[in-house]
């Protein structure tokens, strides 16, 4: 256990330690977050250890991610138990920047998404990614890692920000970290935490009605028909609505919809439960040739 974890709250002090690092040989991997760590935080921050002799975490609550109505105000912020979190991990840096130094009063500069970034949660939460890209360039461009971790959950996210990354010439690794999930399959979500003990049970079945639908698809299954059986089951299992159950390619996600797959996919699927959405994916093979 390392007891040297330093909290950083501004740019400047940020820069300096890195440069210190660089200047001793260090290389560096970052994981950025909006707190409320979990497990699942953990292991991209596990991953982070074994990738790299210095590891910094971010903590920040992205406003231009969150669209008007949705959870940025009621966002879990519990910044002494995640440094403690991160601490017990061996963390060596967590930037948590100061409340408005992220964005100025004079900040006018947005990030237009195509490609990978349009349909699934684009066609939920039209300006999601435009958010997320525009701090994760502010973010790596202040840390300057060799590499960056984001878990597969977000896997469209985790395309976007791949392809950000190289169409901007940024010199930077980005890792996927595979979903962690509870003993129920369900996958850890800082969100979780406001499901009641029948939402609980509700949103433990996404994960089972998810893989049930890429096993049709595996043995021969028409996806389309995997696609709306998936469906029904999961609004008969209490889920109040699907936003999407899709199978893309994995890389370049386009869509895969129709027919019998015959390659590699990937099923992403949305739902709500108890007003809380929920996203989750899996990887799907082709039904083997007989
Ligand atoms: O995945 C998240 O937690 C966020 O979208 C990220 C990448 C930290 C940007 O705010």
């Amino acid at each position: 256990m390392d007891q040297n974890i330093k909290i950083v709250r501004t740019e400047r002090t940020l820069r300096g330690r890195i440069w210190e690092w660089r200047g001793h040989g260090d290389t560096i991997a970052f994981v950025p977050t909006m707190g409320a760590l979990h497990e699942g935080h953990l292991t991209l921050v596990r991953l982070a250890k074994k990738k790299a002799s210095r590891v910094v975490v971010s903590i920040f609550v992205n406003p231009t991610q969150f669209a008007p109505g949705e959870d940025f105000e009621a966002y879990p912020r519990v910044e002494k138990q995640d440094v403690a979190m991160l601490k017990a991990e061996g963390v060596d840096l967590v930037y948590i920047p100061k409340d408005g130094s992220m964005y100025n009063a004079h900040h006018a500069t947005k990030i237009t998404l195509g490609g990978v970034a349009l349909g699934l949660e684009t066609a939920h939460r039209p300006t999601f990614f435009d958010g997320v890209a525009l701090i994760v360039t502010k973010l790596l461009n202040r840390v300057m890692p060799d590499i960056a971790i984001f878990g597969e959950k977000d896997f469209q996210q985790l395309a976007t920000i791949r392809r950000l990354v190289e169409d901007l010439d940024m010199p930077i690794k980005i890792v996927g970290a595979p979903i962690a999930r509870d003993k129920h399959g369900l996958a850890l979500s800082s969100r979780n935490k406001y499901f009641d003990e029948n939402g609980l049970k509700v949103a433990r079945r996404l994960n089972e009605i998810m893989r049930l639908c890429a096993l049709k698809m595996e043995k021969g299954e028409n996806v389309d028909v995997a696609r709306n059986i998936a469906t029904k089951a999961l609004l008969s299992a209490g889920f109040s609505a699907v936003d999407y159950i899709e199978v893309r390619s994995p890389n370049s996600l386009t869509v895969l919809e129709g027919g019998v797959l015959n390659k590699r996919a990937r099923l992403l699927v949305a739902a709500h439960c108890e007003g809380v959405r929920l996203i989750d994916n899996c990887a799907v093979k082709p039904p083997k040739k007989t």
